[in-house]
């Protein structure tokens, strides 16, 4: 699904281009194994992908478990290693950019995980998880203003009642609340690209269907 942004001619330079992306991981082999071995055993996680989406643009991947959508997911914002292949982010290559550069743009592009257990800090409250990215990046400072900015994405997101729920941990959350505190997280930046991993898997029908 494309949604065109009117007169704004930079829309037809892709957003994200990925371009014959392989990410391979080494497979541990005992050492006895490895002796008569001629080559390194790898999983070939991504073998080959290529695609380009352009801003606005909602980009499905579908596929079987351990196909490879999460791998690519995390290439795609350099959580994993590329082994080959380009990823260009608005036309900027930044398959082999250092971290220190990469760090700036992390801004724009987020990510919803798979596993929103995992992906919440449980030392952390559901307000300051979310809005902890602003103060990363530096974009509020007053704790004022960062929970005006969290109380509205989490009305955004259904997380209500959201005075409540602010000072709640992890712990306290039900699995789809957790899931929505990960989007709300995700999406108070703004960015240009999210990349989501099945990040509603734990809300109910009536709520993926939006
Ligand atoms: N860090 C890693 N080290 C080694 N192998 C990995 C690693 N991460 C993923 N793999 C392997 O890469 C393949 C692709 O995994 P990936 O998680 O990308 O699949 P997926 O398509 O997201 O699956 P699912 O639908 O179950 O989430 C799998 O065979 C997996 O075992
Ligand atoms: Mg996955």
């Amino acid at each position: 699904m494309t949604v065109p942004i009117p007169g704004d001619e930079s829309s037809d330079n892709p957003l994200l281009d990925v371009g014959n992306l392989r990410v391979y991981y080494p497979v541990k082999v005992p050492l006895i194994q490895r002796f008569f071995q001629s080559e390194k055993p790898f999983v070939h996680a991504v073998d080959g992908v290529s695609f380009t989406l352009k801003a606005g643009e909602i980009f499905g991947l579908v596929g079987e478990s351990g196909c490879g959508k999460t791998t690519i997911g995390r290439a795609v914002l350099r959580l994993a290693e590329a082994t080959s292949g380009t990823i260009k982010f608005e036309g900027v290559d930044i398959t082999r950019l250092p971290e220190s550069k990469v760090r700036p743009l992390r801004q724009r592009m987020q990510i919803i995980f798979q596993d929103p257990h995992a992906s919440l800090n449980p030392a952390m409250s559901i307000g300051q998880a979310i809005g902890h990215p602003l103060k990363i990046h530096g974009l509020a400072w007053l704790e004022a203003d960062v929970r005006k900015e969290v109380l509205g994405v989490m009305r955004e997101v259904g997380l209500t009642p959201e005075e409540q729920l602010y000072d709640k941990f992890p712990r306290h959350l039900s699995g789809g609340q957790k899931q929505r505190a990960a989007i709300a997280r995700a999406i108070i930046l703004k960015p240009q690209l999210i990349v989501a991993d099945e990040p509603v898997s734990m809300l109910d029908m009536s709520i993926r269907a939006r």
